[in-house]
């Protein structure tokens, strides 16, 4: 069994992804970068490796059955366990998301990456979370699937665009960390929900205002919490995020 902590960072071959890896790694993680592209994944290995990271490339599409039974098994040999899984991969649906007029396959696509993605994922790797001697799972939602902000008064509102797809799938994540938090009580698993701010990435064609590096700030704090840290909450920089 290594020596290294071990993490798991779903998206991990460009925007926040890319950043939560490379910032575990210089605390000294090994990384398992998981990303659906071979080529995109190939590339972010070598340019961590780079730097300094010990990181290994982990095939992974979070939408298929097969691609993360394989990336679990891929951990599994590779380190016997895992210490933290961030659970970063996402999509915003791209397409006009008005309620009104929304088409239903944008909303299925988006539900099945942003929380299946992350149900799937983080069932296959819990057995290996287990092991750990203080496993972390950080879930990478967004202030917009606060309904608390989403329902403040106009000109309050510093949460994006209506949109029926996107926003809910990270209302509905939220909602998934804390069933997760209930069943897992009494363990020493600590999850929690994080919002990176708004980040100039290929998520929003980078109109976000901060840079990736200062949105995997919090992803990184939450995957690396002492054993008396928090579990259960939704958290940016600045604090609390109300859900
Ligand atoms: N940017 C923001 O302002 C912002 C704000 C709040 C929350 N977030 C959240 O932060 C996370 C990272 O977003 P980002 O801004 O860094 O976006 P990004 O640059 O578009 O990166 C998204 C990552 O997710 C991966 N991905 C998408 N679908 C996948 C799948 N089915 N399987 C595996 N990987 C998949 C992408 O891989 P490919 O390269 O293969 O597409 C990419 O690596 C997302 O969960 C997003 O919702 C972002």
């Amino acid at each position: 069994m290594s020596e290294a902590k071990i993490a798991l960072v779903t998206g991990a071959n460009k925007g926040i992804g890319y950043e939560i890896a490379a910032g575990l790694g210089a605390l000294g993680f090994s990384v398992g970068v998981g990303a659906r592209d071979g080529q995109r994944r190939e590339t972010a290995v070598a340019k961590l490796r780079a730097a300094g990271v010990d990181a290994f490339g982990v095939p992974l599409d979070v939408t298929d059955d097969a691609s993360v039974t394989a990336a679990a098994a891929l951990v599994e040999q590779r380190a016997g366990r895992l210490d933290a899984l961030v659970n970063n991969a996402g999509v915003t649906g791209d397409r006009a998301q008005l309620p009104t007029t929304v088409d239903l396959a944008v909303v299925r696509a988006v539900v099945e990456t942003n929380v299946l993605g992350v149900i799937r994922v983080t069932n296959a790797m819990l057995p290996l979370l287990r092991r750990s001697a203080s496993p972390r799972i950080v879930n990478m939602s967004s202030g917009v699937g606060s309904l608390a902000r989403q329902s403040a008064a106009e000109g309050e509102l510093t949460t994006g665009p209506v949109a029926v797809a996107y926003s809910p799938s990270k209302t509905f994540l939220n909602a998934v960390t804390v069933q997760y938090v209930r069943e897992l009580r009494g363990t020493n698993i600590l999850i929690n929900a994080a919002c990176p701010g708004y980040v100039a990435t290929d998520l929003n064609n980078f109109q976000g205002v901060r840079t990736p590096e200062q949105g995997a700030a919090i992803a990184i704090r939450l995957a690396t919490l002492p054993d008396d840290g928090p579990t259960g909450g939704f958290f940016e920089d600045a604090g609390v995020v109300p859900w």
